[in-house]
């Protein structure tokens, strides 16, 4: 039994989870093979795109799946991780967590007897980042050139940073001072870099970063849980926006990607996010997809 809270826990396994996924794109596996299983889906913080994804996923997999808001379920109330973790395991062949803490997501799995997959922490984002690798694979065909990520060093960085090293592409983070990526993370990255023969650069210089490179990929300035900060972070992100002269530095066909929610006007400009470049739309399906191939792997 394996449960999937970083991209550390698949490191040499993400290239046969892309393929998995393009097979369940390609509709190449037509049997239910989640039939009777069924899977909770514990939310502590807003979700469009993965609620739906993973709901719907299930549903097509021929499983069944339960939405559970941690609100009201008797956790939100002080009810033991542990406890909760346990008991969940008796009814349920999976749980799926988006939760604030990735520790939490942690004990969760540690307490549990079915596998843990993690819908999003404060630390990583793994089920986007198949997607995005997903979606690279299809507009690039390969895993060559440069990928940039320009903004807050957040979760999907982190994750990025890490599923790009197991991949061998290089990747360079340009953010401002204070926000960088996580330090332990990025550690782990390159020593999978070294292993696999890429590089990783995390700078504060935006056009360096950006400069011949085949993605431009950014996300929220506030993030779920930074609220607070908002009005600092708004000055100190200033300089961070992907906009059109920003993007002229990129190689000549390189792709727009942000996981979204976005917020045009802040990390991104509108004429970058809905112009010919952007390839949010499809990185979105892509969860579908990717979260199937996920779901087939640690739950069958
Ligand atoms: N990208 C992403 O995880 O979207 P949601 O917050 O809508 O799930
Ligand atoms: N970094 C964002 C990602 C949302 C999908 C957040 O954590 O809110």
């Amino acid at each position: 039994m394996r449960s999937l809270l970083s991209i550390c826990d698949i490191k040499n396994e993400v290239p046969d989870i892309l393929k998995l996924a393009k097979e369940f794109k390609e509709r190449k596996i037509k049997n239910k093979p989640l039939e009777g299983k069924s899977l909770a889906m514990i939310f502590q913080k807003s979700s469009t795109r993965t609620r739906v994804s993973f709901e719907v996923g299930m549903y097509e997999l021929g499983g069944n799946s339960l939405f559970l808001s941690s609100d009201e379920l008797q956790m939100g109330r002080g009810e033991p991780i542990s406890d909760t973790a346990k008991v969940l395991s008796r009814y349920v062949d999976g749980v799926m967590i988006r939760a604030v803490e990735h520790e939490d997501v942690v004990e969760f799995r540690d307490k549990s007897d079915v596998p843990i997959i993690s819908g999003l922490t404060n630390l990583e984002h793994p089920c986007q980042v198949l997607a995005d690798m997903l979606t690279v694979k299809e507009y690039l065909g390969n895993f060559d050139g440069k990928f940039t990520y320009v903004g807050d060093g957040n979760n999907v960085c982190n994750s990025l940073i890490l599923i790009c090293a197991c991949l061998g592409m290089d990747i360079a983070i340009a953010c401002p001072s204070g926000y960088e990526p996580n330090q332990e993370i990025v550690k782990k990255a390159k020593k999978i870099a070294n292993e696999f023969g890429s590089k990783i650069i995390i700078t504060n210089d935006i056009e360096t970063a950006v400069n011949n490179a085949v993605v431009v990929y950014t996300d929220v300035w506030v993030s779920m849980g930074d609220e607070e900060e908002q009005l600092k972070r708004m000055n100190d992100f200033r300089k961070y926006q992907v906009n059109s002269q920003l993007m002229k530095l990129a190689s000549e066909n390189a792709i727009f990607m942000h996981c979204l929610p976005a917020i045009r006007g802040q990390e991104v400009e509108s004429e970058v996010i809905d112009g010919p470049q952007s390839v949010i739309i499809d990185q979105a399906e892509n969860r579908l997809h990717a979260q199937k191939a996920v779901l087939y792997y640690f739950l069958k």
